[in-house]
């Protein structure tokens, strides 16, 4: 099993050891749960203040054009999109995953009739929620699959990283199959941004959204993003026709025309204080080299399984390539989980019976990753978690 002094040597070589001095996290506290809400970054903190003490406080409404608040959805895709290999001008900071799901396959259906909507029967219960929407609405058939194999004429839903197993897809195979047989890919990048060097260009694909909370570090709630191929954006008009989608909103016409590209998928006011978080949060990824972050989650997630791996704990095989986060089985996981937190390891629980740890690269140590197993070791040697306390359920979990 690997030991303290294995930890310190790994994390003496790590080229990313840098920027954990850039995120606010608590004494004392081993944080793994940025795969669910990333860890505030200093800078994030900061922009927050300077966003509502002044640009609200003092600028007020003149902050719409003084503060620039009104491209701000712009300028945070435009970010995201060199982290998704996407163009600057193909993605959108706007509303939730599920909203843009909605938005995005319901468009899709609407342009191509007698499509089915298909996703995984283990997919996020959010894409399975709003396609079962979508379908409700438009009368497409919905599709559960149980394997990978690409459907005819249809659109998907697809996570990069499925949030339980962790497996990172093939992206360009997938969508060299799909584009011979008609399929439209929605990719869920929601596990994958800011922890896997998407190249979505490259690989060919035209449909994305993705969660601003997680890897990317944007806030509890920070909006998500869109992104849809210039070519494509173009063709088709999104159902929720607001006026901030609109070409001209401040012209108040009463007919809709769609703006330019992606732009088109705004829909209401942009929540200004959550994006002027994201958006700062996204600097943080400044002239980063994306590959090391995947490389280092994945040697965490490696070190991890190896300090537990005697311990009474099934984990979910691993998936030939892995994302940034594990998950160990457990009947009493939930309990388990409660018992860590207390002691100031975060991770959470997935029902039925998943325990998540998740290793966010940029601000996670080697030796955090150590400290953590040895905790887990602890909790179950104590049976500490068998406490009436550990057992109650919080709605959030
Ligand atoms: C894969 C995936 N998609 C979507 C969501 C939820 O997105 P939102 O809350 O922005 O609708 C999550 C949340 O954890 C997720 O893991």
């Amino acid at each position: 099993m690997k030991g303290l002094d294995d930890a310190r040597r790994l994390d003496a070589a790590d080229p990313l050891r840098r920027f954990a001095a850039d995120f606010a996290l608590p004494e004392g506290v081993i944080y793994l749960d940025g795969n669910s809400l990333g860890a505030p970054p200093r800078r994030a903190l900061d922009r927050l203040a300077q966003t509502a003490n002044e640009e609200w406080r003092n600028g007020l409404i003149r902050s719409w054009n003084a503060a620039g608040w009104i491209d701000l959805p712009k300028r945070a895709g435009a970010k995201i999109a060199r982290l998704i290999g996407a163009d600057e001008d193909s993605v959108v900071v706007c509303d939730s995953v599920s909203v843009n799901l909605f938005k995005l396959a319901a468009a899709l259906i609407a342009r191509n009739p007698g499509a089915a909507l298909c996703v995984d029967a283990a997919e996020f219960p959010t894409d399975q929620h709003v396609l079962e929407g979508v379908a409700r609405m438009t009368g497409a058939p919905l599709l559960r699959l149980d394997d990978d194999d690409i459907p005819d004429h249809a659109v998907l839903v697809r996570s990069l990283a499925h949030y339980k197993s962790a497996e990172i897809l093939d992206m360009a195979a997938m969508e060299s199959v799909a584009r011979k047989k008609r399929c439209d890919i929605i990719w869920d990048l929601s596990h994958a941004a800011g922890l896997v060097a998407v190249d979505m260009k490259g690989a060919g694909a035209r449909f994305a959204v993705g969660c601003g909370y997680k890897f990317l570090n944007g806030g509890p709630g920070a909006p998500a993003f869109i992104s849809v191929a210039r070519e494509e954006a173009e063709q088709i008009i999104q159902p929720i026709s607001g006026w901030m989608g609109h070409a001209a909103p401040f012209d108040f016409s009463s007919d809709y025309a769609p703006a330019d590209g992606v732009q088109r998928f705004n829909a209401g006011t942009p929540p200004i204080l959550s994006l002027s978080a994201l958006d700062a949060a996204l600097d943080v990824f400044d002239g980063l080299d994306l590959n090391l972050l995947e490389t280092k989650a994945r040697a965490l997630g490696e070190f991890f399984l190896d300090c537990v791996d005697d311990l009474p704990l099934t984990p979910l095989p691993t998936p030939t390539r892995r994302g940034g986060h594990v998950c160990l089985r457990s009947d009493d996981g939930y309990a388990i989980m409660q018992a860590l937190i207390a002691r100031g390891v975060i991770g959470d629980f997935r029902a039925p019976d998943l325990m998540r740890f998740g290793f966010a690269p940029l601000y996670i140590s080697f030796e955090n990753v150590r400290r953590a197993a040895e905790t887990l070791r602890e909790v179950l040697s104590t049976q500490e978690w068998r406490r009436a306390e550990f057992g109650k359920r919080g709605k959030v979990t």
